[in-house]
């Protein structure tokens, strides 16, 4: 019988070449060739894109999916009688099935499209929001919330008088739990909380809280723009009532978002626009609306941005969502490392479950200005305050300097961040 060798005492193990381009599963360099840009020069240098946070680059699969539709089958849908109509409705209904696995809806009626982010929020706000909230009732935000899931808040509050609370962040941007829970009150309607915070990277214990906020009878929208890139989420799992998220921020084009809604709450909520496409039929005396999704699809939608959504969708499935997780974790791990053996460098948002966002400062270098030459050495990323004040104004600080990864970066990448940080310390030396 053969038995295997063993390695002998102190031998490396050996790797092929191939595996050594590998990481945990993925192979970035072949990733890589997906994405034209990548291969663009910034300032005579190779761009390092570490600005994903923002919005990602997109894969040949996404932008080969937009030519086909303007070259091949360009028409509206669910209207016309033609094959390219027929075509374009039929890829664009489909695209709405590959958003309800990839969410994981239990109805591909509950994924309603959208401009992005702001407008799902947006929506909820002023359809579910205006026709459930009177004066004195109370919704709870966190203090690591993004913009769009303030304003559209604070505007309902000045209609409706309602109040807005804030669950505060410890030193490490992670939610106060204990604080949370004392929010809540008998007033208390909704809850709107991010999934992964884009200032800091904390990802939320959204299970847990969900939970919590049913008890108390209060309904859950999760704003999910950083959590689809970098993790499986599953909103039956969650249970939540409404999660939110934007097409360009998984490797989709911009203009296009999903919003998720339970079916039976869909189906009690006013239209958000009036127009064609979402009416059953129209007389002046009166209207009668189409079921859900169809209702809060009025007007032409963006069917070319659906349907590279679709393509988007396809892409990161046939990747792997762990596979994508494994490989940001490891550049986190490592980018954690390597920035903080920088002396001088404050890292801001320490949680213990993070993704994949490094913000930071420098002493008293303006944040723009690490941006500034960082971009001269073909590093991008974000700098200011991410569209979070109320994050910079718990940190006191005016803003931040942020990398945020995707499936394409390399832990050279890193080592490519951290010697424009280098440099930014000599000019300012
Ligand atoms: C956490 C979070 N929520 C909402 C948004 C808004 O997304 P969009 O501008 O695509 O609507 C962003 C964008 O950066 C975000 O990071």
């Amino acid at each position: 019988m053969k038995t295997k060798a063993r390695p002998k005492k102190n031998q490396k193990p050996t790797r092929s070449r191939e595996a050594a381009k590998r990481t945990l599963g993925l192979n970035v360099e072949k990733i890589r060739k997906d994405f034209p840009i990548l291969r663009e020069k910034v300032h005579g240098k190779a761009l390092v894109y570490l600005d994903n946070a923002a919005t990602t680059q997109k894969p040949l699969a996404v932008i080969e999916a937009l030519d086909q539709y303007y070259r091949e089958y360009n028409s509206n849908i669910h209207r016309g009688l033609h094959l390219l109509s027929e075509k374009a409705t039929a890829v664009y209904e489909a695209a709405r099935i590959k958003a309800q696995k990839f969410l994981n809806a239990a109805d591909s009626r509950e994924i309603i499209f959208t401009r992005g982010t702001t407008e799902g929020i947006n929506l909820v706000a002023q359809t579910w929001g205006r026709q459930n909230l009177i004066e004195g009732d109370e919704i709870i935000l966190s203090a690591m919330e993004h913009h769009s899931n303030i304003v559209p808040w604070q505007m309902l509050c000045g209609e409706r008088k309602t109040v807005l609370k804030v669950i505060p962040i410890n030193d490490a941007g992670e939610l106060m739990m204990e604080e949370l829970k004392k929010l809540f009150t008998s007033k208390t309607k909704l809850l709107a909380l991010t999934h992964v915070s884009n200032a800091l990277g904390t990802v939320n214990p959204l299970a847990e809280i969900i939970q919590f906020a049913h008890s108390r009878g209060v309904k859950v929208l999760v704003d999910g723009a950083q959590a689809v890139p970098h993790l499986k989420v599953d909103v039956q799992a969650l249970d939540c009532d409404f999660y939110v998220f934007s097409g360009h921020k998984i490797y989709g084009p911009t203009g296009i978002g999903v919003l998720y809604g339970k079916y039976k709450l869909l189906e009690e909520m006013p239209p958000y626009q009036g127009g064609g496409d979402m009416i059953a039929s129209v007389t002046f005396e009166k209207t009668l609306f189409k079921k859900p999704p169809h209702k809060f699809e009025a007007g032409t939608p963006h069917i070319a941005g659906v349907i590279g959504l679709g393509a988007a969708l396809d892409y990161m499935d046939k990747i792997g969502l762990e596979n994508i997780a494994a490989h940001e974790h490891d550049l986190l791990v490592y980018g954690t490392a390597k920035l903080q053996s920088i002396p001088g460098l404050e890292l801001i948002g320490t949680a213990q479950h993070k993704a994949g966002v490094l913000s930071f400062t420098l002493g008293e270098i303006h944040p723009h200005d690490i941006g500034t030459i960082f971009d001269r050495q073909g590093v991008a990323i974000r700098a200011g305050h991410h569209c979070a004040q109320p994050v910079m104004d718990r940190f006191q600080i005016p803003a931040t300097a942020r990398a945020s990864f995707a499936l394409y970066n390399t832990r050279a990448e890193i080592d490519a961040l951290a010697k424009a940080i280098h440099k930014v310390q000599e000019v300012f030396a």
